[in-house]
């Protein structure tokens, strides 16, 4: 044995070969901590002091290779000055990856399975990499908010060229080994088995003289063999693309350009500078302090799901209730990720209509190459229509998506139940009606809960699971066990009107109608609001939504919540809804609608609507960006802080994250509660206490909670300050 740690081992093999296999004790992934880092320098050490060794093969002792680095320690890594985490990055590439690639004797990547940023850092540093055709690789810091720190953005170009290293690099997207191989990343392809023997053979080869790796090595560590004007052209236009593609908010993708652009005539060292300065000037923007938080609140939330899941009996068989808008994209969405299902509706067209979308859906992905026709029919027989309960005894799971009227779920519900084994779990996925009301005539309330899936289906990952006052525990863990499968992410609630997420939405567009009431143009809004971050801008979101759908919301939010959501003015929704403008679905809403020629709907102003609502508008205030921002912003956060101090949501973090995964919060600014907290707690008060005194009759949205201004008073935060990286 030539050296061995926690997370490292290398043997001596036949022949002065050493095998130096990363296996990290007690984890079921390799990943670059500094526990693993420490080990690689003295095994590197290790290696270097033994001269009867001729060469290195680099292995995993795991089904993945190396995941990246542990995003758990980037606080650490990241928490000092700019300057400070700059030469600590430098120090790990010289000291370390730099010491490995330097090794007097060749060296060869065993790539088994997933080998990503870090992972494929280190398989960089090796002279050759073979891949098993089963693995895949990639550099996805961009989609983290930072950028590869450890020679990424150094030797991909150099080995894949700019071009393609750019188009890795800024999608972050993973690489299977066909492409791995087709671009040069990798020297060659082998099925799982044969992997090791083919990497031991690479080696040999070089050991033998056949291969000539000091070559190969050089090639990494010489400036990029582009001349001035291809530079210009491959840098330039990619920074123009890629800046338009990621916005101003994800500044990392262009920064990764601009960093190989400026090292590309440097040696492997300058570049390992240059690369170390982008990351680090990357890990203080306020993009990856979020989105870094928002990959560890994913994990702990995957978590908490899985181990409520596990308690659950899984469900085999499930039903929808009702083949709409949202029926059908249960249905398709159950039976694409394997659970089969029986979709029932009252009316043929309704089957017809769940079934043509459904179909129309897998088309797409067939056509994009990402299933087969014989895959495609495998789903869609896996979807069984009915005008009849046949099958129900037989589910676990129910689904009701039928109209949103609470008699008529109330009747549909009780019949159900009486169709169904005394065990299956009956859900409702109402956006409105509480679920303790809509268990009131079940025999069984325990087995009933909130299921609310968001439009698209197939799109939108967050499911809430909304447990009402008499839904047992088996309830909740199957729900969320059936929203697993179905690739969502569920988050469990407590009942109130609007359950999490709506309610949180509902001050927000109550906001934005108040602005419009004092004369702020509603198309500024919506550029202000799209600039600050969001998909789209609250009155798009409310023509795509249906304005119908907002108003029959908004009724249920005002008796719920009378004192912040009931309006003593008339509302421009109402203005619209009476004018029969309901949105995107009859073409006219705040704006006017178009079929583009991709059959898209097309978005237009329509100077009837000006018109339409000067009769409701009391002011034509001029407010600046801010202003508006703030106005939006803080009833919307007021309520998340509100559904915190009432229970409503079990932490901070399921707040946050349900407002990214349902309505598309901007999650560069990490959900509303991490924006408070980056607001500062004591300033969003002010702000807040200010805007209040301004707001006229919506001033009751805009007033802090007593406990946010104990918050303030005492210098909490909702996440801590130092928990996600420098400020
Ligand atoms: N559309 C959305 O954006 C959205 C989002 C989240 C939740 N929801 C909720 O989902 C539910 C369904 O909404 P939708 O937009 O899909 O409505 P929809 O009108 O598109 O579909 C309802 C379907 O239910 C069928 N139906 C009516 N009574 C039935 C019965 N007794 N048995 C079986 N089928 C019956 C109708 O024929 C129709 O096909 C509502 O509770 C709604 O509030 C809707």
């Amino acid at each position: 044995m030539i050296y061995s740690g926690k997370a490292i081992a290398v043997q001596a093999t036949d022949g002065g070969i050493a095998e130096l296999c990363f296996d990290l004790k007690d984890e079921s992934v390799n990943k670059f901590n500094a526990l693993t880092l420490n080990e690689l320098k003295e095994a590197i050490a290790a290696i270097a002091a033994d001269s009867s060794l001729k060469g290195v093969v680099v292995t995993s002792g795991k089904p993945v290779f190396i995941v990246g680095a542990d995003i758990t320690e980037f606080a650490t890594q990241f928490g000092g000055s700019e300057d400070e985490t700059a030469e600590k990055i430098l120090k790990i590439n010289l000291d370390i990856f730099n010491a490995f690639e330097d090794l007097p004797m060749p060296t060869v990547a065993a790539i088994n399975g997933i080998a990503l940023g870090g992972g494929l850092e280190m398989g960089l540093v090796c002279d050759y990499r073979v891949m098993s055709d089963t693995a895949r690789i990639g550099l996805p810091e961009t989609k983290l908010g930072i950028i590869p720190g450890y020679g990424g953005t150094t030797r991909l170009p150099r080995l894949i060229g700019a071009d393609n290293a750019i188009e890795w690099i800024a999608s972050g997207k993973e690489q299977k080994a066909e492409q791995a191989l087709k671009f040069g990343a990798v020297d060659a392809v082998v099925a799982p088995e044969l992997l090791r023997e083919a990497a031991m053979s690479l080696l040999q080869q070089c050991i033998d003289g056949k291969l000539d790796y000091k070559a190969k090595r050089r090639e990494k560590q010489e400036p990029l063999k582009l001349n001035q004007v291809e530079a210009m052209m491959v840098f330039e236009t990619a920074k123009g693309f890629i800046a338009g593609k990621a916005g101003p908010h994800y500044p990392a993708p262009v920064t990764a350009i601009k960093v190989m652009q400026k090292a590309a005539g440097m040696s492997r060292d300058d570049a390992l500078r240059e690369e170390a300065r982008g990351i680090a000037k990357m890990s203080g923007t306020l993009a990856a302090k979020n989105l870094i938080g928002l990959f560890l609140s994913d994990q702990v939330l995957a978590k908490s799901g899985k181990s409520l899941a596990k308690k659950a009996r899984k469900v085999e068989r499930a039903a929808v209730l009702g083949a709409g808008i949202m029926g059908g994209g249960i249905a398709y969405q159950s039976a694409l990720k394997g659970t089969p299902i029986v979709m029932k509706d009252i009316a043929q067209a309704g089957i017809d209509l769940g079934l043509a979308e459904a179909s129309k859906l897998l088309s797409k992905q067939v056509e994009r190459g990402r299933m087969s026709v014989a895959e495609m029919a495998g789903v869609l027989n896996k979807i069984h229509p009915s005008l009849s309960y046949d099958g129900f005894e037989n589910v676990d799971v129910v689904v009701e998506a039928i109209v949103e009227n609470p008699k008529v779920k109330h009747a549909v519900l009780a019949e159900t139940e009486s169709q169904i084994r005394d065990d299956a779990i009956l859900a409702s996925n109402t956006s409105t009606i509480s679920i303790t009301h809509l268990a009131e005539p079940l025999k069984r309330p325990e087995n009933f809960c909130g299921m609310h899936f968001f439009n698209p289906v197939h799109r939108m990952p967050l499911v809430e699971i909304i447990r009402g006052e008499k839904t047992g525990d088996e309830a909740v863990a199957r729900t969320v066990a059936y929203a697993l499968a179905m690739g969502k992410k569920p988050i469990v609630v407590n009942d109130c009107p609007g359950f999490l997420v709506n309610r949180i939405l509902s001050p927000y567009i109550g906001a934005f109608m108040g602005l419009v009431r004092r004369g702020v143009d509603f198309t500024l809004i919506d550029k202000v609001m799209e600039r600050f971050g969001w998909p789209m801008g609250p009155a798009y979101l409310c023509d795509v939504v249906g304005i119908d759908t907002g108003v029959h919301a908004g009724a249920v939010m005002a008796e719920g919540f009378p004192e912040r959501m009931k309006y003593d003015f008339k509302t421009s929704h109402e203005v619209m809804y009476e004018n029969d403008r309901l949105g995107q679905k009859n073409g006219r809403g705040y704006y006017a609608y178009e079929t583009d020629k991709r059959g898209r709907p097309k978005k237009l102003v329509d100077k009837d609507v000006a018109a339409l609502l000067a009769p409701i508008i009391d002011g034509d205030e001029t407010l600046d960006d801010e202003t508006i921002v703030d106005s939006m912003m803080i009833p919307m956060c007021l309520e998340a802080v509100r559904c915190l101090e009432d229970g409503i949501a079990a932490s901070a973090t399921d707040v946050d994250l349900s407002l990214i995964y349902g309505i598309g919060f901007p999650p560069f600014r990490g959900g509303a509660l991490h924006y408070v907290d980056d607001f500062g707690v004591d300033k969003f008060v002010a702000r807040a206490d200010e805007l209040a005194a301004a707001t006229g009759p919506l001033k009751a949205m805009y007033l802090p909670t007593e406990k946010l201004r104990a918050m303030a008073a005492s210098g909490d935060t909702f996440f801590g300050t130092a928990a996600s990286g420098r400020k």
